[in-house]
């Protein structure tokens, strides 16, 4: 008897297994959990805009994007960027456009602004070229939310812009294209770090509020990562025996102590809108989730020493190596601090609140008020 019922089980599941998968088959064309996303940030999440700038910070070459189904697309690693993946858990079915080369309808839900080598400061990664800054992307913000209120009326376009999440990562060319390159930038002299730290937060400070002057309401922001722990800041700056560069990693600290006071300042005193921080280095260590390299990119570097040298061939087992390049992430441990951000239950993590919970936030959207009071429509 017990054989037969155990010969039977795998028969009665049959039908359940059939109804799973073709539910899975339904959910390919539910909606996602929010309306639209706008990406802001440097080459963490750039998806393209730098293709047809002057500067020697774009990737639309080869091996970059080896494991991406179009191949180099302008993202700088060699898959998805933490935004992409973050973008898929919320249920879209495509990536967000670059602002570069977005059109029509497709706008509405959502544009990626993110510029590698840009920063809070406008002249943050100048020494490598042209380059869209925080203030340029927030204007380009604005020239598209005029263009969705010409599609949909303006209490419409309002109503939608409440919805979306804004995710804004920048901050690293603040520190590794402005203030630790002092043969270059004035910063290093003119500030120490704590009084860096709080003039950037300050110029962000204004920039947050911009975006809320414009419509946002559910704001993600992620701090600045371990920018002391890249293959390339170790080669630069040297380790001192430790495994990363310690006053890298310890400005981005500062930065982080003041952003994270700054989301706590906007939701006290801006209450129909929610802000959030995402701590962007994982919470468990590299060894643990199976990544084996974290020291040294998995693609060969090319002169400059922080990007892949185009046309070369990449390592193999790229699952294995936190680092893309000698600056950026790899697609696998990109999905680690995706998950997190998108799911995490630790303060340490996600404070106040995950990037899944925001979304199911309700924000009141019976409020008559013109999101664009403060902008040219
Ligand atoms: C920074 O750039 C923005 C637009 O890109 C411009 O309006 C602003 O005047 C600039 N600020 C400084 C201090 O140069
Ligand atoms: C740096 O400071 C010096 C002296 O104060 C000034 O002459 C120079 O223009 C500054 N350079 C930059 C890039 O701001």
């Amino acid at each position: 008897m017990a054989n037969l019922a155990s010969n039977l089980h795998p028969w009665w599941l049959l039908p359940v297994s059939f109804l799973l998968v073709s539910n899975i088959h339904h959910c390919v064309n539910a909606e996602p959990q929010v309306p639209c996303y706008f990406i802001f940030g440097d080459s963490l999440s750039d998806s393209g805009n730098n293709n047809n700038l002057a500067t020697t910070a774009k990737v639309n070459y080869s091996p970059y994007g080896i494991d991406f189904p179009k191949g180099p697309t302008g993202r700088f690693t060699n898959g998805r960027t933490m935004q992409d993946i973050i973008v898929q858990l919320l249920g879209f079915q495509e990536f967000i456009p670059p602002f570069a080369t977005s059109k029509g309808r497709q706008i509405l839900k959502g544009v990626n602004y993110a510029s590698g080598s840009s920063g809070i400061l406008n002249e943050s990664g100048q020494q490598l070229g042209d380059r869209v800054c925080m203030n340029k992307q927030l204007s380009n913000h604005q020239s598209v939310i005029s263009t969705i209120a010409k599609l949909l009326g303006k209490r419409s376009a309002s109503k939608l812009l409440r919805k979306c999440i804004y995710a804004v990562q920048i901050g690293s060319n603040d520190y590794i294209n402005n203030y630790f390159k002092p043969e270059v930038y004035n910063t290093s002299r003119l500030f120490s770090p704590e009084q860096y730290a709080a003039y950037l937060i300050e110029q962000y400070s204004r920039q947050l509020k911009t975006l809320y002057n414009n419509g946002a309401r559910k704001l993600a922001v992620f701090g600045v990562g371990s920018i002391g722990c890249t293959p390339n800041a170790m080669v630069i700056h040297g380790t001192d025996s430790s495994t990363c560069v310690e006053k890298l990693n310890n400005a981005a600290q500062l930065f982080n102590e003041r952003l994270i006071s700054l989301v706590d300042e906007l939701n006290t005193n801006l209450r129909d809108a929610k802000f959030t921080y995402l701590n962007p280095t994982g919470a468990t260590s590299t060894k643990a989730l199976g990544f084996t390299v974290i020291n040294a990119g998995c693609c060969r570097i090319g002169s400059d020493g922080e990007l892949c040298l185009p046309g070369s061939e990449p390592c193999g087992d790229r699952s294995k190596y936190v680092f893309w390049d000698a600056v950026h992430t790899s697609d696998a441990w990109n999905e680690i601090i995706a998950e997190e951000a998108y799911g995490a239950e630790s303060s340490g993590q996600a404070y106040p609140l995950n990037i899944n919970k925001m979304a199911q936030l309700h924000i009141n959207n019976d409020a008559d008020e013109d999101i664009c009071g403060h902008c040219v429509i």
